[in-house]
């Protein structure tokens, strides 16, 4: 037995000594919070020995603080599968998962797993319910030797080979209450109560850590999250289950209640395999994607023509699919309900997509007939068919959608002639859909929609979601708002009656003032739809895209989270988002989605779409063929070219000399400021 020598140990002649050793702190890349911990809790850059020394005292020498300073110190670069520490950017693209439910809280395994089989079996329930888990320590290489899959993608991320490496865990929890919560750096009294109510952390601690280790281990605690002690530690606060139930336990502690329901196929179903890929090498057979004819299409259907549960396959199973090919496929969904509306097809039929990405060895991306499915060896080596997919898609239907749906059947079409008949039904269904929704402008809606999934990290945060302008972190469309609106009329999404007109120009309405006045607990008066000027929407923390004013150039650029490069503001993504978000308000810059850049709405107050001068070339070939279009539509089809890109400025000054070699218009428009 180890014991657990003194609970929080704050300022040991160990740790002291340690901390003098300390002779230089090389630092992270990709992050705008420097040495996360000790920046969120003295507010102070820790950059070398003497600043790591001034955190070390001012935070009352907390070992968090050492840990951080002292890991650190020591910092190396590390081999696959390890992740180290991780990304601001990855940390923000998680956020909506964070919100939306499909992450319910966070766990750290440590130590050394004495068998296999109880690590793999606690990894694979924290999978299914839910959790997204790193990994420090022995316990990866024990989860690789028992064929559980790591990575972010599987959602077990393996931090590094050490224990030690845990501070990761800590250090992104301390980023997410910088990046979504608005604790300001140096506030400690806020990221402890922030922690503690809303990061819903665990540890699971396997046997095996040296004192040293486990004094960094309990260190956590200071954050408020259990320990769960899986044998071999007594003593201290850390809590010993019977190992079966750890998971129920550190779930309980944290109020997360989750009932999975299996579905009966032989293959893993969980929003935790919701990222992963299917390489070419690792797939059975593939299903469009350019290669053969497929397409998806959901249905509401009378009450008498759907049998619930019942699946059916239309031309050959996957034993008569040749390994390695490209096979045709019509995924067919037909629904019943009382509830349920034609309007809400296309919202659901998008989560075909989620669905069939929760299955372990099945793979979707895209959507429509333009769909690409792949199923992997490893599945149809235990059994997995086509028929499978099908059950997967019903089931979940079910399960997420109780009140709308009474009836679920799916008809999966791999006959390549049929295939091809039902895609062109599809097709008409699709045009017909985009007919309905296509022209929706916010002048002919009287409402708008909420979204306050974020306040869940970022307490003060209102998404205002209008047709012309989709919630900044691109997953919502005023369609969606409104109809999960009708689904669950207590949920996230909320009417906002637009009352008043204050200004067309700037967007500002009174009855959009009052709604977010209150939905922001009083800390916004005002907010400007088309303005980010003064009194912008606020960033909770998971924009797709930033765009700020570019006042030397009297324009604006945006850039994207997927781009690391430095931009003509002097500042990269992570280092401009670490300056945003939160819930707050920062005039000048606005947290926005990718399909916004195409809105007519997309910098009406500043000018509109001449205003734009830089934007990272991936973005812009994302958007090139719908852009071109816009500009063509307003007889500026030369500006595309006129918008810089890293490519031919990387700075102010060559943006400077870039815009005038163009003649770019935003040079001669109006002073922005
Ligand atoms: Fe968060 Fe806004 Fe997206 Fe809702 S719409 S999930 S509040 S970013
Ligand atoms: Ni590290
Ligand atoms: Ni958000």
């Amino acid at each position: 037995m180890t014991s657990i020598q003194e609970s929080l140990p704050r300022g040991t002649a160990a740790l002291d000594q340690a901390m003098a050793g300390i002779t230089a702190i090389p630092g992270y890349d990709e992050t705008a919070y420097h040495l996360p911990i000790s920046f969120a809790v003295t507010g102070t850059v820790v950059e070398d020995a003497s600043s790591a020394d001034e955190a070390y005292q001012k935070s009352g020498k907390n070992p968090l603080i050492a840990w951080e300073c002292l890991h650190a110190s020591l910092h190396q670069p590390l081999e696959e599968p390890y992740t180290g520490f991780i990304a601001d950017a990855v940390i923000r693209k998680l956020g909506y998962s964070l919100v939306d439910g499909s992450i319910l809280g966070l766990a750290l395994i440590v130590g050394t797993p004495q068998g296999k089989d109880l690590a793999a079996a606690i990894a694979r329930e924290l999978q299914e319910k839910y959790m997204l888990t790193f990994l420090a320590g022995d316990v990866v290489s024990s989860l690789s030797g028992a064929g559980v899959k790591v990575g972010l993608d599987y959602r077990l991320i393996p931090l590094g080979p050490s224990v030690s490496h845990g501070i990761h865990f800590a250090d992104l929890i301390a980023r997410v209450a910088m990046i979504f919560g608005g604790v300001a750096p140096g506030d400690a009294g806020r990221l402890l109560t922030y922690a503690k109510e809303r990061a819903k952390a665990v540890v699971f601690a396997f046997p095996g850590m040296t004192d040293q280790e486990i004094a960094c281990i309990d260190a956590l605690r200071i954050l408020g999250i259990p320990i769960i002690s899986l044998g071999g530690y007594e003593g201290g606060e850390w809590i010993a289950p019977t190992p079966t139930e750890a998971v129920k336990q550190g779930m309980d502690l944290l109020g997360i209640r989750v009932t999975v329901t299996a579905i009966p196929i032989p293959m893993a179903c969980s929003p935790a395999f919701e990222g992963k890929s299917i390489r070419k090498e690792e797939m059975y057979a593939e299903f469009g994607g350019g290669r053969s004819p497929a397409f998806e299409l959901l249905r509401v259907r009378p009450e008498a023509e759907v049998e619930d549960g019942k699946v059916t396959v239309i031309g050959p199973e996957i034993e008569t699919i040749p390994e390695g090919s490209a096979a045709p496929l019509g995924i067919v969904i037909e629904v019943a309900g009382k509830t349920m509306k034609k309007e809400y097809e296309p919202v659901l039929e998008r989560r075909i997509h989620n669905f069939v990405n929760y299955g372990e060895g099945s793979w979707h991306v895209a959507q429509r007939d333009l769909i690409w499915v792949r199923l992997s060896k490893e599945a149809v080596k235990n059994g997995v068919r086509v028929e499978h997919i099908g059950k997967l898609l019903a089931s979940k239907f079910r399960i997420d959608f109780p009140d709308l749906l009474d009836a679920v059947q799916v008809t999966l079409i791999t006959d390549p002639e049929q295939v091809l008949t039902a895609k062109k039904e599809a097709e008409a269904i699709y045009d017909e859909r985009d007919a309905r929704i296509k022209g929706m402008k916010d002048d002919d809606a009287d409402t708008f929609y909420s979204c306050t999934l974020c306040q869940t990290f970022a307490p003060d945060h209102v998404c205002v979601i209008t047709p012309e302008r989709p919630g900044l972190c691109g997953a919502i469309s005023w369609l969606d708002g409104k109809i999960a609106y009708e689904i669950s009329p207590a949920g996230a999404n909320q009417p906002v009656q637009k009352g008043g007109l204050i200004s067309a120009e700037n967007g500002e309405f009174e009855g959009v003032n009052r709604f977010v006045r209150k939905a922001s607990h009083g800390a916004i008066e005002r907010c400007q739809l088309y303005n980010f000027m003064e009194y912008p929407m606020t960033a909770c923390g998971c924009f797709e895209v930033i765009a700020l004013v570019l006042p030397e150039v009297n324009g604006i650029m945006v850039v994207n989270r997927e781009y690391k490069g430095e931009t003509p503001s002097g500042m990269s993504f992570s280092t401009l988002a670490g300056t945003i978000g939160g819930g707050v308000q920062t005039p000048g810059f606005a947290g926005i989605s990718k399909s916004y850049i195409l809105s007519d709405r997309f910098l009406q107050a500043e000018g509109g779409i001449d205003r734009l001068v830089w934007m990272p070339s991936v973005l812009k070939e994302e958007l090139a063929s719908r852009l071109k279009e816009r500009l063509k539509a307003q007889g500026k089809g030369d500006l595309f070219e006129k918008i810089a890109d890293e490519r031919n400025a990387e700075t102010i000054e060559a943006l400077t000399e870039f815009l005038a070699g163009v003649d770019h218009p935003a040079l001669t428009m109006d002073s922005i400021l």
